[in-house]
């Protein structure tokens, strides 16, 4: 049985140095990248005792609308994460698989490795599609397309990056994923982008995805879909409310894994303030530096719906495909139930009304 930090010291020691560092690392300094894990551990549970309880109840019902499985919406989702090729040869195709088995919601990346396409005939769509508005609107037309006929539930739209933030590590490596992609591959079925020329990730990011949004182009991706849409990268209470005025279907609270603006705050710290201004029924969903079930419990305590994983995944699957990933989502789960008995919370509602947290 591995511990959390087992498995990103495993994966390591598998991965060659430059993949490791473009996964472990983030903008600038890394001062936001190591402020995510500190805002957690500075929040503490205080947990409660002779509760009398015996089960515990999961399931997230505000995420029901953004779940294949309406009968089980965990709080915990896979966040959109680039190339799992580059971490392991079966890649999303691994897991999705093991989201799937698992009832856990997984959210496809833009920068896949496999089409949505694919993942549908290989019988394991993912729940919900992230999207970056390509300056040429036709791929992301033609990505809507891909997940309507896949049936996802909902449509990520990614909206921290209108330009990628600069990290050094992997200037420093002369990072490219070229390598991994075997030629054409990579945008077979062309619901990936249509570009070969890929030779550093931000350079074709920032010539590729669009960086000039407002919020009239959240109204024509409205206008291509009817999909319900979830707005990744918010942080300000004030996008946030300006978001559900404009009809937005949830929320997702994140800084890209600190990997964008370096110096930005962590989600955890804005979940209370954001959950203030949209109400108690909006959909909230948080990411950054979640790295066990108690961290899950801290952020469902603080206003939070959904809690999404990044980096712990992708060493899991590192470590061992498809089986790794399965281990690591039903490790989360059963840290995730062991300490709502510890807290005495039978359902995620009794955990937000217990008031069981402490920032020290
Ligand atoms: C990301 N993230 C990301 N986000 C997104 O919207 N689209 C993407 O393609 C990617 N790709 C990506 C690649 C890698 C290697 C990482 C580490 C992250 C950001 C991701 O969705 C999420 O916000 C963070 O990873 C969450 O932080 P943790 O869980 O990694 O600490």
């Amino acid at each position: 049985m591995k511990s959390h930090m087992d498995w990103e010291y495993e994966a390591q020691n598998k991965l060659p140095r430059d993949v490791y560092d473009f996964i472990a690392g983030g903008s600038g300094d890394e001062v936001t990248l190591s402020c995510n894990r500190d805002a957690l551990s500075k929040l503490k549970i205080v947990n409660r005792v002779l509760q009398n309880i015996d089960d515990v109840e999961i399931h997230s019902k505000k995420l029901d609308l953004f779940c294949k499985n309406k009968d089980f919406s965990s709080p915990l989702i896979i966040a959109p994460t680039a190339h799992h090729q580059m971490v392991h040869p079966s890649g999303e195709l691994a897991t999705s698989k093991a989201a799937l088995s698992c009832k856990i919601p997984y959210i496809q990346s833009t920068m896949s490795d496999i089409s949505i396409a694919a993942l549908r005939q290989a019988g394991c769509p993912p729940d919900m599609l992230q999207l970056y508005i390509f300056k040429d609107r036709s791929i992301t037309q033609e990505l809507i397309c891909a997940a309507k006929e896949a049936g996802v539930t909902s449509i990520v739209l990614t909206v921290d990056v209108p330009e990628m933030g600069i990290r050094y590590r992997d200037r420093k490596n002369n990072f490219s994923v070229d390598r991994f992609l075997f030629g054409t591959n990579r945008y077979k079925d062309s619901t990936q982008m249509s570009s070969s020329s890929t030779s550093h990730e931000a350079d074709f990011a920032n010539k590729t995805i669009e960086s000039k949004l407002s919020w009239k182009d959240i109204d024509w991706l409205r206008n291509q879909s009817k999909l319900p849409i979830i707005l990744k990268g918010v942080l300000h209470k004030e996008d946030a409310l300006q978001a559900k005025n404009n009809g937005i279907d949830g929320l997702y609270l994140s800084n890209h894994g600190g990997r964008q603006l370096d110096g930005s705050i962590s989600a955890a710290l804005v979940i209370e303030e954001i959950r203030k201004v949209i109400g108690y029924d909006f959909p909230l969903i948080v990411d950054g530096g979640f790295s066990s079930g108690s961290d899950i419990v801290k952020a469902i305590a603080l206003g939070a719906d959904g809690v999404a994983i990044g980096r712990p995944l992708l060493w899991a699957l590192a470590v061992n495909g498809q089986q790794g990933v399965v281990t690591l989502l039903n490790q989360y789960l059963t840290e995730l139930m062991l300490t709502m008995k510890l807290c005495g919370c039978k359902n995620l509602e009794e955990i937000r009304a217990k008031n069981i947290l402490k920032w020290t």
